[in-house]
């Protein structure tokens, strides 16, 4: 069997390569096809690690978590990389084509959701933009529903002993409020990171993700600006102005925090 096997056969290359399809004749569609697609691949790939370091870390089992955290942080860095090819297509070059994009926007993947949402920045508003009954709306109320990671990370502050209400990692769909008490934990692990070392090394891989998100998402908000300025995005917020306000967004709050009060 195996002596059947090809390269092309094995990777779905026909049907990878064929899934490139510009509706115009501008040279620049082909590359803003490519780099959703790229960065798409890459959403699948980040959470299928942190699926698996979830089930690490519930299970408390915090060494080989880290390997998959790392692994989510070079992704993302490759991910925001990206941005720099991007931004080699100049304003002329996007409004060759853009008007065929109608009201499509980035703001619809369905996997940067996923991706939110295990992490813990579970906003359900955002549900309303998949059908009820797709495959995308599933796998959204899936990650709503279940634990996020930084969820699994507070329960085993509570596993060590601090002190938090379970409200506090079991809280389904609600979006996460921070919480003195968990806060109060993360001061106490990096007080003493000796005696605490897998949750402080837990707090720091979790800490990297944060970091590459809003570096991610600060690229993206510069490429933008550089290519449609402050026009209005197709996805039908302001645009930038949109996107400059979710730096403020952050998974793991008290991981800033804490920093203040060290
Ligand atoms: C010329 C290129 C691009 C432009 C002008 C652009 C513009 C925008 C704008 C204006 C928004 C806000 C929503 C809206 O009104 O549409 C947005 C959101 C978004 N875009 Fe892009 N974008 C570009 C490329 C990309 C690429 C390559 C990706 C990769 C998947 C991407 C992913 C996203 C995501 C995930 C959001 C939602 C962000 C959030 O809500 O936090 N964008 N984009």
């Amino acid at each position: 069997m195996s002596e059947s096997v090809t390269y092309g056969g094995y990777l779905k290359l026909e049907q990878l390569l064929a899934a490139q399809q510009p509706q115009t004749e501008q040279h620049d569609e082909l590359l803003f096809v490519i780099l959703h697609q790229t960065m798409e691949l890459w959403m699948k790939q980040a959470i299928h690690e942190i699926g698996a370091a979830q089930r690490e870390v519930r299970a408390g089992d915090l060494s080989p978590a880290y390997k998959h955290l790392a692994r989510v942080s070079r992704i993302q860095a490759v991910m925001t990389q990206a941005w720099d090819i991007l931004a080699t297509m100049t304003p002329a070059d996007y409004l060759s084509f853009r008007a065929l994009l109608g009201s499509s926007s980035g703001f619809q993947s369905a996997q940067f959701r996923v991706l939110e949402y295990k992490l813990g920045m579970k906003d359900a508003a955002f549900l309303r933009y998949h059908e009820d009954g797709s495959g995308d709306r599933a796998a959204l109320d899936a990650a709503l529903g279940e634990p996020s990671l930084y969820d699994d990370a507070i329960e085993q502050l509570a596993k060590a002993g601090f002190d938090i209400p379970e409200s506090a990692y079991r809280r389904g769909g609600v979006a996460y409020q921070p919480n003195d008490q968990v806060e109060a934990a993360w001061l106490a692990v990096y007080r003493d990171t000796a005696k605490y070392w897998g949750l402080y090394q837990l707090a720091e891989k979790l800490i990297d993700l944060d970091d590459a998100l809003l570096t991610w998402r600060y690229k993206h908000v510069l490429t933008v600006e550089r290519i449609i300025g402050m026009k209005r995005g197709t996805g039908g917020t302001e645009g930038v102005g949109y996107l400059q306000r979710t730096l403020a967004r952050r998974a793991f709050p008290e991981l800033w925090s804490v920093r203040t009060k060290l």
